[in-house]
C-alpha cells in the first residue's frame, strides 16, 4: 500500500471496518493548504539543518507548489483509501516528486504536530473572517443607532415597562456585547499565535536539529510552542474558540428574540425588509422573520458544538489521543455557522423600519415614569425611602383613577404628598425623563451621542 503511513511492523493493512471508522478526510480536506504551507516551512528546516540538500529542497518545493495549484483548482482531492488529510496529502507528494524525495519531507514530524498547527493555522483564518461579519453587524446596529438618535421606547425589565430609553441606546446595548466578542477574539489570536506545535513531532520534540520557531514564522505564528507533550495535546485553542462562537451566537440570540417580539402585530415595533423576511405557504399575508429565528436556532448548534469539545476533552490523558480526531466537525460547524448566519442576520439589522410613532406613544405608558418622580422628591430634599412611597401612591391612584402620571392634577399630587408641587411636571415627559439621565453611559442623548462616538473608536481599531 504506496499511500500508507506505516506498515513496517504490520502484516496486513487496515480492515475496511477500521478504515471506515478511522476515516476522516470527508471533514479534514479544507486544511490541505495549510497542510502544503507547513510542507514547505518544513522543508526549509530540514534543509536548514543539512537534512536536505538544495536541489531536494527545490525539487520538493516545486513539487509542493504543483500539489497546491491541483489541490486549489479541485483537479486533485482524497482517494477512498486515504485516512487523513496528511496521508492523502504525503500519497500526492510521493506521486508527483517520487517516492525517494518524497520520503525524505516526513523526517522530524507526525500527524499530531502537523495536525495542532495547521488545525491552529485554519482557525485563526478563520476567527479572522468571523471577526469581519461581526465588525460589519456592530456597524449596522451604529447605523440604525445614528439614523434614530432621539427616538424614544418603553425600555424593560422583566419584559415589563420599566423606564424610558432612547431607541438608539438600546440598539448599542446588542453592539457592545458583539464588540467585546471582537476583543476575545483578538486575545484568542494573541494566544495562538505564540504556540505554534510543528516541530513538536509525536509528543516529545525532535533530535534531528529542527528549528520550530523557523516554522513558526514561517507560519504566520510569532512563536513555537514552549512544550512539545503540550503543543500535540492541547486543545483548549479549540474549545476557547467555540466559546467564543456560541458566545456570538447567544448574543445576536437576544437582538433576534426582540426583533421576532417587535415584528408581532402586539409590538408593532418593527417591519422587516421583504428581503429579509419569509412568507407562508398557506396564509398569504404571513411575513416571518426566519432569519432572527435561525440566529435564535442555531444559538443553541454554537452552544452544543463548544459542550461537545469540552466533554471530547474531559480526563484526556496527555499526549495526542485518537479522540482528538473528534475537535474538528464541532468547531468547523461553528465557524461555517455564523459565516452564513452574520451576513443574513446584518441585513436584515440595517433593513429594519422602526415604528418610532408607536414606540414614542408606548414609551410613558406603564407608569414608566414613577421613578422620575421619585428621583425629582430626592432632589428637592426628601429621603428616597419616602420618595418611593410617594410615586407609588402616584401609581395607585392613576390605576383607580384609569389616568396616567401626568394627568393627575394639582390638587390630586397635594393629596398624596405636600412634597408633590406642580414643578413634579417638569419630569412626566419622556424627552425630559431620558435627558435628565445624562450621566456616563445614560440613556441621555448627548450621552448616547458620546458612545456612538467611542463604539465607532473601538471599531476602526479592529
Ligand atoms: N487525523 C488525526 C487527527 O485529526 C491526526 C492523525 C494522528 N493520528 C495518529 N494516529 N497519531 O487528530
Amino acid at each position: 500500500n504506496a499511500g500508507a503511513l506505516w506498515g513496517g511492523r504490520f502484516s496486513s493493512g487496515p480492515s475496511p471496518e477500521l478504515a471506515a471508522l478511522s476515516k476522516s478526510t470527508h471533514f479534514d480536506w479544507r486544511l490541505a493548504p495549510y497542510d502544503l504551507a507547513g510542507s514547505r516551512a518544513h522543508a526549509r528546516v530540514l534543509h536548514r539543518a543539512g537534512l536536505l540538500t538544495d536541489a531536494e529542497l527545490d525539487g520538493l518545493v516545486a513539487g509542493l507548489d504543483r500539489l497546491s495549484a491541483q489541490v486549489a483548482s479541485g483537479e486533485v482531492v482524497a482517494a477512498e483509501s486515504d485516512e487523513d488529510v496528511h496521508g492523502a496529502l504525503e500519497r500526492l507528494l510521493l506521486e508527483e516528486v517520487g517516492t525517494d524525495l518524497g520520503g525524505r519531507l516526513r523526517a522530524g514530524r507526525s500527524r499530531n504536530d502537523q495536525v495542532a498547527t495547521l488545525f491552529k493555522a485554519y482557525l485563526r483564518d478563520h476567527a479572522r473572517v468571523v471577526a469581519g461579519l461581526l465588525v460589519d453587524l456592530v456597524q449596522a446596529l451604529a447605523d440604525q443607532a445614528e439614523r434614530h438618535l432621539g427616538a424614544v421606547m418603553p425600555g424593560r425589565t422583566h419584559l415589563q415597562h420599566a423606564q424610558p430609553v432612547l431607541l438608539s441606546h438600546h440598539l448599542l446595548a446588542h453592539a457592545w456585547p458583539l464588540v467585546r466578542d471582537l476583543d476575545r477574539l483578538g486575545d484568542w489570536d494573541d494566544r495562538v499565535a505564540a504556540d505554534s506545535p510543528y516541530g513538536a513531532g509525536a509528543l516529545a520534540g525532535s533530535s534531528l536539529g529542527l528549528d520550530p520557531q523557523q516554522v513558526a514564522r514561517e507560519l504566520g505564528f510569532t512563536d513555537s510552542t514552549p512544550n512539545s507533550i503540550d503543543g500535540t495535546a492541547a486543545r483548549d485553542f479549540v474549545a476557547e474558540l467555540a466559546f467564543v462562537t456560541a458566545m456570538v451566537g447567544v448574543d445576536v440570540s437576544r437582538l433576534a428574540e426582540e426583533v421576532i417580539l417587535w415584528a408581532t402585530k402586539e409590538f408593532d415595533f418593527v417591519r422587516l425588509h421583504d428581503g429579509f423576511s419569509t412568507g407562508s405557504s398557506i396564509m398569504p399575508q404571513k411575513k416571518n422573520p426566519d432569519i432572527a429565528e435561525l440566529a435564535r436556532g442555531k444559538a443553541g448548534r454554537l452552544v452544543g458544538n463548544l459542550t461537545g469539545l469540552l466533554a471530547t476533552l474531559k480526563a484526556l490523558p496527555l499526549a495526542y489521543n485518537r479522540d482528538l480526531q473528534e475537535d474538528k466537525e464541532p468547531v468547523f460547524d461553528s465557524v461555517d455557522t455564523l459565516e452564513v448566519l452574520l451576513p443574513a442576520f446584518t441585513g436584515m439589522v440595517a433593513t429594519l423600519t422602526f415604528h418610532t410613532d408607536r414606540m414614542a406613544e408606548l414609551a410613558p405608558q406603564g407608569f414608566s415614569l414613577a421613578t422620575d418622580v421619585a428621583e425629582w422628591l430626592v432632589r428637592q430634599r426628601v429621603p428616597f425611602r419616602v420618595a418611593h412611597e410617594v410615586a407609588g401612591a402616584c401609581v395607585r391612584r392613576c390605576e383607580e383613577l384609569g389616568v396616567d402620571l401626568d394627568q393627575l392634577t394639582d390638587e390630586q399630587f397635594q393629596e398624596i404628598s405636600e412634597h408633590l408641587t406642580p414643578g413634579v411636571r417638569d419630569v412626566l415627559t419622556v424627552q425630559g425623563s431620558v435627558g435628565s439621565r445624562d450621566s456616563r453611559g445614560g440613556t441621555a442623548q448627548v450621552r448616547v451621542t458620546e458612545q456612538l462616538a467611542e463604539l465607532r473608536l473601538r471599531l476602526d481599531e479592529q
